[in-house]
């Protein structure tokens, strides 16, 4: 069984922020299955701010898109023709199948999903990458203690919302950072978070830190690294010591090429920052949650069940028809979505 399917090239690198023209649209049909492989309909696929990344020539954790190559991307979808044992017609999978409507993907390379609840779309969010990323890095990085004080910036999108959520759960206080007023009553009014600094409303760094010294006179023990930029900068100086840094995105940066021009500030100068992790005793730990796959169905057991019930909250951001996925992942690029951003095709 074959099909004609549509997806989404690299056309071209972008300089800064991502334009429309660095993609273009592509059909294409599908060839006959070889030994091993299934035929994929894609149902949702996932839109990440590490894409942004990828679409660089620049050397990283992982290697970059080809211009000329599909865009990369999470997806799930149902089974449609398959020539590989154990997966059978009907069976929903999630695997890297890029930004497109059709896989052929080799059977090895997906997964049945692993959740049972709907919409199959939590396992790219919630129950997915990158709600794992944020249990994973809470959990291992930011060894939270009740009573202590919590920062998460990007704290109503997936990553964010699973932390600050966590962490009200096992007892710390919880402060969101977000890049909106309407953001930010999300974040107290269904994340639960005790206050939340709408960033775009301090100019300066200072201004920002301020702020966070008055909700947070005590300090900062856990600061969840999302964003980079203004709000480290605001941050770093008001951790505690022995304070934990999980270091998991720096999202304010990823328009900046390679990250060359991410200047520090006088405020927070790079001998300044040494030492506050030093006098501080500060833990930096970076992680990348694909090293971690091995814990990813512990995760599921243990958050599903919360989602289920209600206990644990999400936000899904759907945009529906491939057609929109680069103008909403360039609005991702500026805070414009509201939750975890999927495009339904
Ligand atoms: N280490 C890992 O393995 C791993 C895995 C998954 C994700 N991550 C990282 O985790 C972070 C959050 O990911 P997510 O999927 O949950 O994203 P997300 O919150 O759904 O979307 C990104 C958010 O970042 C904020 N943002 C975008 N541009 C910004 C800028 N220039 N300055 C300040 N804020 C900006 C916006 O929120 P506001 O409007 O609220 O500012 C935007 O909504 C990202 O840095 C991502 O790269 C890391």
């Amino acid at each position: 069984m074959s099909g004609t399917g549509k997806r989404v090239i690299l056309s071209s690198r972008p300089v800064g922020l991502p334009t429309l023209d660095n993609f273009s649209f592509e059909s294409f049909s599908t060839p006959p299955l070889t030994a091993g492989q299934v035929l994929v309909k894609v149902a949702h696929f996932s839109l990440d701010p590490y894409m942004r990344g990828r679409m660089d020539d620049a050397r990283s954790y992982a290697p970059p898109i080809q211009i000329g190559s599909v865009m990369e991307a999470g997806a799930v979808g149902c089974v449609e023709a398959s020539a590989c044992e154990g997966l059978e017609v009907g069976d929903w999978v999630y695997g890297r199948m890029g930004w497109t409507d059709l896989a052929v993907i080799e059977g090895g390379l997906v997964q049945k999903l692993p959740i049972s609840i709907e919409p199959k779309s939590l396992a790219l969010g919630v129950l997915g990458m990158p709600g794992f990323t944020g249990w994973w890095g809470l959990t291992q990085h930011g060894r939270p203690k009740a009573g202590e004080t919590l920062v998460v910036g990007a704290v109503t999108g997936p990553v964010g919302s699973m932390v600050a959520q966590l962490s009200k759960k096992l007892g710390l206080k919880t402060i969101g950072i977000a890049g909106s007023e309407e953001k930010c009553a999300l974040a107290v009014d269904k994340f639960g978070v005790d206050h939340c600094l709408n960033h775009k409303s301090f100019n300066t760094p200072e201004a920002l830190s301020a702020a966070l010294e008055a909700v947070a006179p005590e300090g900062v023990d856990i600061y969840f690294e999302n964003v980079g930029g203004k709000l480290f900068e605001a941050v770093i100086p008001r951790m505690n010591e022995h304070g934990r840094i999980p270091v998991c995105g720096m999202i304010s940066w990823y328009n900046e090429g390679s990250m060359g021009t991410g200047a520090l500030t006088e405020t927070l100068s790079t001998p300044h920052l040494w030492r506050n992790i030093l006098v501080r005793k500060l833990s930096v730990n970076g992680f990348i949650i694909s090293d971690h796959w091995s814990n990813y169905l512990q995760f599921v057991r243990e958050i599903e069940p919360l989602v289920e019930s209600g206990t644990l909250k999400y936000l899904e951001d759907e945009v529906a028809g491939i057609e929109k996925a680069p103008s909403a992942f360039i609005g991702l690029l500026q805070g414009h979505n509201l939750g975890k951003l999927v495009v339904a095709v």
